[in-house]
């Protein structure tokens, strides 16, 4: 396994650009692969998951063409066919989740499958609706992990679905299955979740109703198909979040991240941090500035930070508080790319905090400082998120060597550049 050994700094000074949003960046290739003609993409997350995301749309018969800074995707005139190959998501469940919504439109048969992590995630959650609507959707045990076989069908049914978890994943699979259907398809979410799939369908002049219902959402969609146009990724605020942290726990630091995408429930953690008294700023156009500020515990809610990305870095945040922060209804962090409730604990843990859990609330009592983290010795099993967490911890603090860290590209593949940049 990939070791990676980090000093703690003693300095933090400097600019980062984070990788594009990877949720705008999967969309942008699906939206441009659905649409007929050509599409451009810039600002396109590095990331191995959007590479697995460009290479699956490319089996399914769109055109991908990397020149210089910009993708061109060319979405064919008939529009997508099934592969007669798997559909290897690798590591990410975006890809499994969204495309899952897609071929169960497209006529004959698909298989998606992915790497050991993706092989335990359920996919029982978008299997649900999408078998409702007409695809015949299989996969292993109860919660149906992958490989996932889906026979699509074309028209699909429309349907009304109540979202039964907190995911922008299983909403986003049933509006690009309702772009297939043969009528206006309503999903309806009880905590309000990313707007990526919403805002870009939309941008693509699909017909969409948004509309806010309590700190929930409804959106029909009525069948269609996306326009090519130009995609302009804006930077993805949740691995800016690493940054925000690393800045505010390290005893001197400054950082400055370029801007990031400001939607409201993609920021969450820049109120939560604040609340703790982070000293964090927004520039006027959409850059975060972060500063070594001491931090008080508090209580965070799944539903202030929806799909809980963020959990590994505010626990970082947390070890370094004073008092106890406790993290509620944090049952999701389970099903990630790995059991980030086991893992945040366990990280706040090799830092030396005591932690204790309940249900699906934990706890972790800070230390007051970064300087007095342990020196971390961490194994991180295929999760990006563990890792970088990991590694703010060990900057912040006094170094770690951190097992599995090549994970790290599925999202970020220059993260530990851009680290070494700020030193
Ligand atoms: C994503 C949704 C989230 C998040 C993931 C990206 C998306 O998952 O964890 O990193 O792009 O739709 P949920 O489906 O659990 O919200």
């Amino acid at each position: 396994m990939s070791e990676v050994r980090l000093e703690g700094a003693q300095r933090l000074r400097g600019r980062v650009r984070v990788p594009g949003d990877k949720s705008g960046s999967h969309r942008a290739l699906m939206l441009g692969a659905l649409a007929s003609g050509s599409s451009t993409v810039t600002g396109l997350s590095g990331g191995e998951d959007v590479a697995a995301t460009a290479r699956i749309v490319s089996q399914l018969g769109a055109e991908v063409l990397l020149e210089n800074e910009r993708v061109i995707v060319r979405g064919p005139l008939k529009g997508l066919r099934a592969s007669d190959d798997a559909l290897d998501c690798g590591n990410s469940g975006t890809s499994m989740r969204l495309f899952a919504g897609i071929v169960a439109g497209i006529e004959g048969r698909h298989q998606l499958v992915g790497d050991a992590s993706l092989s335990r995630r359920p996919m029982d959650r978008v299997a649900r609706p999408l078998r409702l609507m007409g695809a015949e959707v299989e996969g292993h045990g109860d919660a149906l992990t992958p490989p996932l076989r889906i026979s699509g069908a074309a028209p699909l049914h429309a349907i009304d679905y109540d979202v039964p978890v907190v995911s922008a994943q299983v909403k986003s699979a049933i509006l690009f299955a309702g772009l297939a259907a043969d009528g206006p398809t309503t999903v309806r979410e009880a905590t309000r979740t990313r707007s990526t799939t919403e805002d870009m369908l939309l941008e693509a002049g699909v017909l969409l109703r948004v509309t806010n219902v309590r700190e929930g959402r409804e959106v029909t969609i009525e069948p269609g198909r996306p326009e090519a146009r130009t995609w302009r990724v804006p930077g993805d605020p949740s691995q800016a979040a690493f940054f925000a942290v690393l800045g505010v726990v390290h005893r001197d630091a400054q950082i400055n991240i370029a801007p990031i995408d400001r939607t409201p429930e993609r920021v969450g953690f820049v109120d939560v941090l604040r609340r703790m008294g982070a000293n964090l700023a927004w520039g006027d156009d959409g850059s975060l500035r972060a500063e070594t500020s001491p931090l008080l515990a508090t209580e965070i809610w799944a539903a202030e930070i929806p799909s809980v990305d963020e959990v590994p870095a505010l626990t970082v945040a947390a070890a370094a508080a004073h008092g106890v922060t406790a993290f509620r209804n944090m049952g999701e962090l389970r099903v990630k790319e790995s059991d980030r409730f086991a893992g945040s604990l366990a990280l706040a843990r090799a830092l030396g905090c005591a932690t204790w859990s309940e249900g699906d609330d934990f706890y972790v009592r800070g230390l007051e400082d970064s300087a007095a983290f342990a020196d971390l010795h961490v194994e991180v099993e295929l999760d990006h998120r563990m890792v970088m967490a990991a590694a703010v911890a060990a900057l912040a603090g006094h170094g770690g060597t951190i097992l599995g860290a090549t994970s790290v590209s599925s999202s970020y593949p220059t993260f530990f550049e851009h680290l070494a940049s700020l030193q």
